[in-house]
């Protein structure tokens, strides 16, 4: 793969246009560096009227043998992967190629002696420890479908997912250490677990020093399966379009979509972005600060670099724990090369001052990156300033759980930055900027919807068990094309700027929250009887959730209510979805054909007050005046 590596401008320009003209023979190069058991037919079919997308057909491969059989040979004594502990004085672990490759065969043999196989669904709740990447791996290892489930959603949302996926294994914890806190997660999969059918067995990880109970014949530590296994596991033969994972994200209406990715485009794509973004050389320390539970970790902590042969460090805790310098030690003791966080994490670190920045050494950092929301220009300027020293190159990377791999990017110090514009395509990658009939925008400096014209490796193939749902979330906007879901602008020069969702999904940090999922878990309260929530912008976490309620007017106080529905939203979804402001109204903006009008409860939020726009045709403009009165 290395020859694909862009290394000026011109290549970039080149191989853009290359990739465009010809995609078959473009993704049949880069492809052609990986290992498969057999080649494939048909590099692409596709239409995205079903949709159905298909690459690489007839070729049969398995993901961890490029990552393990394809590097072992130069790679055997390298490190993958480094952990760092939550507390900074604790042991830290890394595994070598060879290592890691034992450890997830013994893995895949434990998960196979539980009747484990092809196909079947695991779903992953585990904390940032080594045993998750490991654990990914051995369910790729034997074609089981991992579901990683993030570590912070309640036992509801847990239960939803495995009921979804029709999970047959839980991976667990006793518990997880974060920051300070340490918490039981054992507890939140029994809870979920009694509300499924379909999990057979749960294997627990130990973790922390907590006691949890373990319901016998289910429960199965890991201690006592996975480390007397065989350390060679076959891997097994995949078709390249066999589903590789389950990752559950929110979008605008309903409950989250398993979105589904596939084990040949999956593949071909993390790598190949991982490779040129972050301009990977041998020996790189590559660090990317995301959670596994998210996209962003599954491909550049662990697909990407890892197929690639790089060093990919994890870490367990917070980026204040101790204190506000932890980010920056952990890149100074492991001399990291490439570090890619999001920019709620740089704003909250921006508020400690410099200070903290400074007291490291940062100079072996050759490019950092920012993702999962867009980045403000104070905060792009700090983080290359004071932890690029002005001189890294940044890379803004835009994408989503549903793209698989970054589609709009600077190419590491090889393309032009311009703060707060994620850039130009990737090479396979073809945006356009769409109005509100659908028409492609040709001129630039003008807004509009980002929809893709054409498909590339690692496109979301369906959502699992419901189809019809991914055409209606994905390609039925705007016929012939995937839509984003996002707004963005092009300039003069053809660079993207993102500048977020245009439809009901909320960024809170960096985390995808759908306004209808909210509001579904705080009606969940008897005390209400209908409400609305809306995004505003907030200073550190990008956007924040703004909940207008309408509750039983008997309620006489109001503060215990508060506290009820703040208790419901973390049982339903779990704290990170957390609304920062309640406001209790007597009644919700409405049409005369009863459609809340969420546009004035924006305005509302923002505090964009002089901007409501005609509320004349609502049913009862009286409740704006009182909604803007009460306003928190
Ligand atoms: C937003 C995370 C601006 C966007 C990889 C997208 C961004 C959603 C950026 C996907 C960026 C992600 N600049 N906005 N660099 N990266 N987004 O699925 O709104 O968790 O649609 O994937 O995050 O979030 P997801």
């Amino acid at each position: 793969m290395k020859n694909l590596k862009i290394k000026t401008f011109s290549e970039y320009q080149k191989q853009y246009e290359f990739s465009v003209s010809n995609p078959e023979l473009f993704w049949d190069g880069v492809a052609s560096t990986f290992m498969w058991k057999k080649k494939w037919e048909n590099t692409l079919t596709w239409n995205f009227e079903e949709p159905r997308v298909s690459w690489f057909e007839g070729a049969t491969l398995n993901i961890t043998e490029n990552i393990f059989e394809r590097n072992l040979a130069t790679k055997k004594n390298d490190l993958a992967l480094i952990w760092e502990a939550n507390e900074p004085l604790a042991a830290n672990r890394t595994y070598t190629y060879e290592e890691l490759y034992h450890a997830v065969n013994q893995c895949a043999n434990g998960l196979k002696s539980l009747g484990v196989t092809k196909g079947d669904r695991v779903c992953i709740y585990l904390p940032m420890v080594p045993e998750l990447t490991i654990a990914v791996l051995a369910c790729a290892r034997i074609g089981a479908i991992h579901s990683v489930v993030f570590a912070g959603f309640s036992a509801t949302s847990l239960a939803d997912r495995i009921i979804d996926a029709d999970a047959r294994l839980v991976i667990t914890s006793d518990g997880l250490n974060r920051g300070a806190k340490q918490m039981s997660l054992k507890d939140v999969v029994d809870e979920a677990v009694a509300h499924t059918a379909c999990i057979q067995n749960v294997l627990v990880l130990k973790v922390t020093d907590t006691n949890c109970s373990m319901t016998e014949t289910r429960d199965i530590w890991w201690h006592e399966l996975i480390p007397s296994q065989d350390i060679i596991c076959p891997a097994t033969e995949m078709e390249s379009e066999d589903s590789l994972f389950i990752l559950y994200t929110s979008g605008s209406t309903g409950k989250p979509k398993g979105v589904v990715h596939t084990c040949g485009g999956y593949m071909v794509y993390t790598a190949y972005t991982f490779m040129n973004v972050y301009q990977y050389e041998e020996g790189d320390i590559h660090w990317c600060t995301a959670d596994i539970g998210w996209i962003t970790g599954h491909s550049y902590i662990v697909y990407g670099p890892l197929l690639c042969g790089a060093t990919t460090v994890m870490f367990e805790g917070i980026p204040t724990y101790p204190n506000a310098g932890r980010f920056w030690e952990i890149v100074e003791k492991y001399k990291v090369t490439q570090f890619l966080t999001a920019p709620t994490a740089i704003r909250s670190l921006m508020a400690f001052g410099e200070e903290p920045v400074q007291k490291y050494d940062l100079s072996t950092l050759k490019i950092i990156g920012t993702v999962g929301e867009p980045i403000n220009e104070e905060a792009w300027h700090w983080y290359q300033n004071n932890v690029g020293k002005g001189t890294c190159p940044v890379v803004d990377n835009w994408w989503q759980t549903e793209t698989g791999g970054i589609m709009i990017s600077g190419i590491g110090g090889i393309s032009p930055q311009k703060p707060t514009f994620a850039g130009y395509p990737l090479p396979g990658i073809q945006p356009v900027l769409l109005n509100q009939d659908g028409e492609e925008i040709l001129e630039n400096e003008q807004e509009g919807y980002l929809c893709m014209k054409a498909p590339w490796p690692s496109i979301i193939r369906t959502t699992y068990g419901n189809h019809a749902r991914c055409k209606e979330a994905y390609f039925s906007n705007f016929e012939g094309y995937y839509f984003t879901g996002d707004g963005a602008k092009r300039d003069e020069n053809g660079m993207y700027r993102i500048i977020g969702r245009i439809d009901d999904v909320i960024n809170v940090s960096g985390h995808r929250f759908g306004t209808a999922e909210i509001e579904n878990a705080i009606n969940q309260n008897e005390l209400i009887i209908e409400s609305a929530v809306v995004g505003y912008p907030h200073p550190i976490k990008g956007q924040s959730i703004y909940a207008f309620v309408v509750c039983d007017h008997t309620l006489s106080d109001l503060d215990d209510a508060r506290k009820d529905i703040l208790n419901t939203v973390t049982n339903e979804i779990g704290k990170i979805a957390l609304p920062e402001k309640i406001q209790f109204v007597s009644g919700l903006p409405k049409t005369r054909s009863g459609k809340i009008m969420r546009r004035i409860l924006r305005k509302v939020a923002e505090g964009d007050l002089d901007n409501l726009g005609d509320v004349s045709t609502l049913l009862d403009p009286s409740v704006v005046d009182e909604i803007v009165k009460n306003r928190i």
